[in-house]
């Protein structure tokens, strides 16, 4: 199949809704990172998302719309903070899980009573729902376990030849992806951190919980328990305080003929001087919206990625630890462990 990358127009959001409306898949840009597509009352096309991905089938699907959608036709929306939220933040990169009317079909919800949705502020997103007329449901549109695609070219590298287009519609600047929050109880409960940050929905929504997702756990997201973001090269995570072994392991790995490649924020590159350098930016917004580029970045360039964690805590942080844990494994004396 040959895979279309078109900007996003009027001709090709018709294009887009044609595929989309005919069982095909199409993958779009969001503010947060690319969404593959597929319509979600259509069980045989959500079927192809997971096949295309190789994503488990118990891990289930976004619904998107827009911001005109009436979200009360697919979910029972039961608590009043869940509706104080929606005007706070959507459209935006908050997805909320309610309990489903059942509309979005049971292959996108993988057989359970919840559906999660969101409503992205991209205007290319926007365009496409506005003109589809249907909930899209959409995972990130990487093969599974790979990291997330901020730019058209970045699904391409994934998924050229299993799907039909990709709109274009420019770099994702939120970088991470959307907060998954439970609001199906009493108090909402945050199942994954993203850009809209605990401490912004416990000021709207009176107070705010963080799944554990510890062993015994129920998991309401099923997402969670499997690994994620992974470069196509060895990636090793050091805390911030550990620049200088993160130096030694480069060094050694330089000598050995390897090509290492530093990834860390602005203010720790003066400890890596004359090294290769990717710079994740200052602030937390800045390395959430360049942490999936440079991870992609790191394995084009190089064969051994040596990832630094930011200094900084909470906030937008939490968001950025979670994938970067989940991207990099801790780099112990002696070799690799979790
Ligand atoms: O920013 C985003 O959320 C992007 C863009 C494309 O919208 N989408 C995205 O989708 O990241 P995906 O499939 O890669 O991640 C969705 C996460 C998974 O962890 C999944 O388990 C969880 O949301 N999820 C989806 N439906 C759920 C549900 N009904 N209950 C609990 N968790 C759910
Ligand atoms: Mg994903």
């Amino acid at each position: 199949m040959e895979t279309k990358i078109l900007p996003v127009t009027d001709e090709s959001v018709a294009l887009a809704k044609e595929i989309l409306l005919g069982g095909g898949l199409v993958a779009f840009p969001t503010e947060t990172v690319y969404g593959l597509g597929a319509d979600g009352t259509n069980g045989d096309a959500v079927k192809k998302i997971y096949e295309a991905k190789g994503r488990p089938t118990d891990n289930p699907l976004i619904a998107h719309v827009h911001p005109d959608f009436d979200i009360g036709k697919l979910v029972y929306v039961e608590n009043d903070y869940a509706l104080r939220l929606k005007e706070a933040f959507m459209p935006g990169p908050l997805t909320m899980v309610f309990y489903s009317r059942g509309v979005v079909c049971k292959e996108a919800v993988c057989g359970g009573d919840t559906l999660a949705v969101r409503i992205p502020r991209h205007a290319g997103a926007q365009k496409l729902l506005r003109a589809a007329k249907i909930p899209v449901v959409a995972p990130s549109a990487n093969v599974s376990k790979h990291v997330s695609p901020v730019t058209a070219q970045h699904v391409f590298d994934d998924l050229a030849g299993k799907i039909p287009l990709i709109l274009d519609g420019g770099k994702s600047d939120g970088g991470i992806e959307s907060t998954v929050l439970d609001v199906t109880e009493k108090v909402p409960r945050i199942l994954r951190a993203g850009l809209i940050t605990r401490e912004m929905i416990a000021a709207v929504a009176g107070d705010c919980e963080i799944a554990s997702h510890l062993p015994g756990d129920k998991i309401r997201s099923p997402g969670v328990k499997y690994r994620h973001y992974m470069p196509r090269c060895k990636t090793a995570r050091f805390c911030a305080e550990d620049t200088a072994r993160a130096a030694a392991l480069y060094d050694r790995a330089a000598e050995e003929g390897k090509k290492p490649v530093i990834l860390c924020e602005s203010g720790a590159k003066v400890r890596f001087a004359g090294r290769e350098i990717i710079d994740l930016g200052g602030s937390g917004e800045e390395i959430a919206s360049n942490l999936f580029a440079a991870l992609r970045e790191g394995e084009r360039r190089a064969d051994l990625i040596i990832a630094i964690e930011p200094a900084g805590r909470g906030g937008v942080y939490d968001g950025v630890m979670n994938r970067l844990c989940k991207a990099a494994e801790k780099y112990e004396e002696g070799g690799f462990s979790h």
